[in-house]
């Protein structure tokens, strides 16, 4: 579970911080001081989420350290910025919206248009997708004309989204939203990914702009701006629809993002389809309401001949009403003014500025004086009124003047209606309103925080797809390389199969081959070239004292034994060297290793291997002592 700080508990649902995290708003500052990248106006618990995300990549846990890390390490402005700018969009986004921007919008637009050039503008269009895809939807509509009469301008803060939209070369993947005929017809499959159209692509212009603080583009038919005022807080994105307002025509189209809605500005936006997020520009300079004039109305002037009938209608209005002759005197008191305004008969033709009503509950003088000149009336609203009690009491004063047929000014009559109920049933009615624009702004900001979490959450699975695809491919590679050490181990036992086979048969050999020697009556000794002992024989062993084991390996000559060396190594030399093939039978004495002198034949014969030179020599050595002494004896019984 990630941990929160209390700063971001403190974050309210429309974006605003209850209370601003110092370090987190002086790291914004730094980014739009050192890069123009004002994110200042973004909402702040998503903006922090990711910026979090990115720290904890690189092992950071305040802001103050990463600001560090930016001052040392540029690069890393470009991984923050990808991080916290969301670019997750697809083809045909909320096809139902799309479905009634073919069918129900578009129509309307190109009627309206009368075959003049059409320009769009797909405001934060990220990869690109977005002006694709209404490029497709016009073209559909427009066939042949489509390229010399639509415009589209794409634009996005990212410019790396953007060099990726320039391309206009798509992934399998980011295909899968495309219907397919639309892929079938606007896009060629080149190496393995979904290039648009060339044709349709021309009418693309690909360009950076900053809703937040860069001049729209004008003269706009139809706007889309989708899925990006969401990232915005209130008053930003007040100030940025209001930019939009002046990028569109008249009557052009506003489309935004599903979490998105306008509030607050129903004077410059129209709702086409609410449910839909599609808004008309209508005009704002219609003049307001044109005011009372003294304009009377014909129509409703009743004949009404009877004095007696005039007057009653005149007393018992329920409008309190009085009337003030030319001379400034009271000419006429109804009824309900009577009780109203504690005026009774005796107050007839009084001056008027001696009455308190002349001068509460509000100042009648003047204004009767100006309706009188001017010959207009005059309305005073919602006049305060504290009578007796504590309760305030609101009255509309209407002050009108009274002229006789001849243009004659005779006087004027004033009315005064109690509207306290209505002023406070519009203040609840207003104060109701408020609440409800209020929660619709929380509602509505919440649910745009809901849309913009789930981008996020839809960029991570994006990026757990990507390595998790990363991962699958290294897993093949492993996979092949597994195969390719798996037929080398196969071709490495079938080696060692056949070397543990040879191994045997030299084994066997060698034994054959010590079994010959060993059945000798003779000693063997074999040497190679440089008369080191290779073979050693019991017999020799039995001659001289030393085992096989002591002798095999050593230079001949630095045996510590009888050998009678300075009669070898003549015999030897000439061998090896090849002046003779052979020395054979020659006889030798020696002394044996039980210091016994004995007569020895010894032969050496050149030891031949495959080439022409000797490969060694193999000297065999015959006790011959007793034969000797028998042959002695038998000569010297044959003598006696
Ligand atoms: C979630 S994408 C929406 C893409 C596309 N309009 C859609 O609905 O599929 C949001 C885009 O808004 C861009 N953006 C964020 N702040 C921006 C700003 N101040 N000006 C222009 N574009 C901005 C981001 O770079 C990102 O590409």
């Amino acid at each position: 579970m990630s941990e929160r700080t209390p700063v971001e508990e403190a974050a309210d649902p429309t974006g605003a911080m209850l209370s601003e995290d110092p370090s987190f708003e002086r790291l914004l500052q730094f980014l739009r001081d050192s890069r123009s990248f004002d994110f200042t106006g973004y909402k702040r618990p998503s903006l922090m989420r990711r910026v979090r995300y990115r720290m904890r990549e690189i092992g950071i846990e305040s802001f103050d350290d990463y600001q560090d890390v930016l001052q040392l390490e540029p690069r890393e402005f470009t991984a923050l910025f990808n991080t916290i700018l969301i670019n997750v969009t697809s083809f045909f986004r909320d096809l139902d919206a799309w479905e009634y921007l073919r069918i129900d919008i578009l129509p309307q637009v190109l009627e309206a248009s009368n075959g003049s050039p059409l320009r769009v503008w797909s405001a934060g269009s990220s990869a690109g997708q977005e002006a694709y895809t209404i490029a497709m939807l016009l073209h559909e509509e427009l066939g042949s004309s489509f390229r010399e009469r639509v415009k589209i301008y794409a634009t996005d803060i990212d410019e790396d989204a953007l060099n990726y939209a320039r391309q206009a070369s798509y992934t399998e993947r980011e295909t899968r939203s495309l219907p397919e005929t639309y892929r079938d017809r606007y896009f060629d499959l080149v190496n393995g990914r979904y290039v648009f159209t060339a044709d349709l692509r021309r009418s693309v212009i690909f360009g950076r702009n900053d809703l937040t603080s860069d001049a729209p583009i004008s003269r706009i038919d139809i706007l889309l701006c989708r899925n990006t005022l969401m990232y915005l807080n209130a008053e930003t994105q007040e100030r940025v629809v209001r930019r939009l307002g002046f990028a569109l025509r008249k009557n052009g189209v506003l489309f935004l993002g599903k979490a998105e809605m306008l509030l607050n500005h129903a004077s410059v936006f129209d709702p086409i389809d609410l449910k839909r997020r599609f808004f008309r520009r209508v005009r704002t300079d219609i003049a307001e309401g044109a005011g009372f004039g003294a304009v009377g109305f014909p129509g409703a002037r009743a004949i009404v001949a009877d004095n007696r009938l005039r007057n009653e209608i005149l007393l018992t209005n329920p409008i309190a009403q009085i009337a003030v002759g030319s001379d400034g005197r009271l000419a006429m008191v109804n009824h309900r003014a009577a009780t109203m305004l504690g005026l009774s008969d005796r107050d007839l033709d009084r001056p008027f500025q001696d009455l308190e009503v002349s001068y509460r509950p509000i100042e009648l003088r003047s204004h009767l004086a100006t309706v009188t000149e001017s010959r207009a009336p005059v309305w005073l609203r919602e006049v305060e009124w504290r009578r007796s009690g504590p309760d305030l009491v609101y009255v509309d004063v209407h002050l009108v003047p009274l002229m006789a047929s001849t243009g004659e000014v005779l006087g004027a009559s004033i009315s005064f209606t109690d509207v306290t109920r209505f002023r406070q049933l519009r203040v609840e009615v207003e104060t109701a309103n408020r609440q409800l624009e209020l929660a619709y702004e929380e509602l509505q900001s919440t649910n745009e925080e809901l849309e913009t979490t789930n981008e996020e959450l839809q960029s991570t699975v994006e990026e757990l797809e990507t390595t998790n695809e990363e991962l699958q491919s290294t897993n093949e590679e492993l996979e092949t390389m597994n195969e390719e050490l798996q037929s080398a181990n196969d071709e490495l036992q079938s080696t060692n199969e056949e070397l543990r086979d040879r191994t045997i048969e030299i084994t066997d050999l060698n034994a054959f081959m010590e079994s010959i020697l060993g059945s000798l009556e003779a000693a063997v000794i074999v040497l190679n070239r440089d008369l080191v002992v290779q073979v050693w024989t019991r017999q020799a062993h039995d001659l001289w004292g030393l085992r096989a084991d002591e002798a095999i390996g050593h230079h001949l000559l630095n045996l510590d034994s009888g050998l009678p060396t300075a009669d070898l190594h003549p015999w030897l030399r000439s061998v090896i060297t090849g002046q003779e093939d052979a020395i054979i039978g020659r006889h030798i004495n020696a002394v044996n290793r039980r210091g016994r002198l004995v007569q020895l034949r010894v032969t050496v014969t050149t030891l031949r291997a495959d080439g022409e030179q000797p490969a060694g020599a193999l000297v065999l050595m015959e006790d011959i002592s007793e034969i000797d002494s028998a042959a002695e004896s038998s000569r010297s019984e044959e003598k006696a």
